[in-house]
């Protein structure tokens, strides 16, 4: 028995010597270690021998079978190295080689300037706001003092939408300006207030080169005590100024809104020019920018807070102009066509 139990050791020992891969290696292991193995076969019988024979035998055995067990477990690390460098040097690659190049999505030139407004206005201490784009008839246009019958109406051509929502709310409208927020903010907060809101409108009108159908408007309201036209003019100079990165002049001229008494429209000076009269400012070195005015009493009523105890202004101006003057776009319709050969130059 002990020449049978060395010689299963020398031959296991050669044939893992000889082991080339993984999968020989587990079947050396099965066939030495196995249930159905000589060795285990052979352990089995040991309960059948004199207590002589198991002293010896009994060490023996267990010896052998640590050692094969060992010499598989240092071979198997050994082999298992071997196949992961013939892995790697397999898929080794070219890193020299050129890699293959993925086009990244950017913000649109519009979204770009909304932020940038946002965050000069919010350093300013102005609150960002939002309101719906399907708008009631009276948010739009009872609540700022547009009545139903009033001429105002027609300066902006409404999409109405079939649905009516209430006698006190009216028709559905597609917003046909951001100034329906105003009543809407006042109503939810009071007063004081200083917000800005960005946001997209539509009017029912023929498209061409500088009109559509859908353009983004940036609405600012701030009402609080002893609030006038200066802090507006202050305010707007300043958010020219770091929009545009050099200082801005702006003027004031009377203009007509009905939601604001007095009203205005605000024009800064033309920075192509320096105000010395080009092509952009139609020869006035100033640039038309947009309407604003002290907000109407009527207004504020709307949106529940007393005209006794508190005023103040409003603007309104074309987001979509402001990135067409600073790009330099002449066709507003390349903002809303998604047409890649124009948006990929931003
Ligand atoms: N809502 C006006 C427009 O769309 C602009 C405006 C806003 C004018 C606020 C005055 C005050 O033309």
């Amino acid at each position: 028995m002990q020449e049978n139990l060395k010689k299963i050791q020398n031959q296991a020992l050669q044939e893992i010597d000889q082991c080339k891969d993984l999968k020989s290696l587990q079947d050396i292991e099965v066939k030495y270690l196995g249930r159905k193995s000589e060795l285990t076969e052979l352990m089995h019988k040991l309960k059948d021998l004199s207590p002589e024979e198991k002293k010896v035998i009994g060490p023996l055995s267990n010896e052998v079978k640590t050692y094969i067990i060992k010499k598989i477990e240092t071979t198997r690390g050994a082999l298992e190295a071997q196949e992961i460098e013939k892995q790697l040097n397999s898929e080794l690659f070219d890193i020299t080689a050129p890699g293959t190049k993925y086009d990244l999505g950017h913000i649109h030139p519009l979204s770009q300037i909304q932020y940038e407004v946002e965050k000069i206005f919010s350093d300013m201490g102005f609150a960002v706001m939002d309101g719906p784009e399907v708008e009631s008839e009276y948010y739009n246009f009872e609540g700022l003092n547009i009545p139903g019958d009033h001429p105002a109406r027609d300066m902006q051509d409404t999409f109405f939408v079939k649905d009516k929502m209430s006698d006190r709310h009216g028709r559905l409208v597609l917003r046909t300006h951001t100034s329906p927020v105003q009543v809407r903010t006042m109503e939810k907060y009071g007063a004081p207030l200083r917000v800005i809101v960005p946001g997209r409108v539509f009017r029912y009108e023929a498209t061409d080169a500088s009109h559509d159908t859908t353009f983004y408007q940036v609405e600012g309201l701030l009402i609080d005590k002893n609030i006038s036209l200066a802090h507006l003019k202050g305010v707007m100079a300043e958010f020219l100024s770091r929009l545009f990165g050099k200082e801005v002049k702006v003027r004031f001229r009377p203009g007509y809104f009905p939601f604001v008494e007095p009203g205005i429209e605000l024009d800064f000076s033309c920075l192509i020019c320096n105000e010395k009269g080009c092509s952009v400012c139609k020869r006035t070195g100033w640039v038309e920018f947009m309407g604003a005015g002290m907000v109407h009493p009527n207004v504020l009523k709307s949106g529940g807070i007393d005209p006794k105890e508190y005023q103040g202004w409003a603007f309104g101006f074309g987001l979509t102009r402001l990135v067409m003057m600073r790009y330099g776009i002449d066709d507003i319709r390349l903002l809303q066509s998604g047409d890649l050969r124009f948006l990929q130059q931003f």
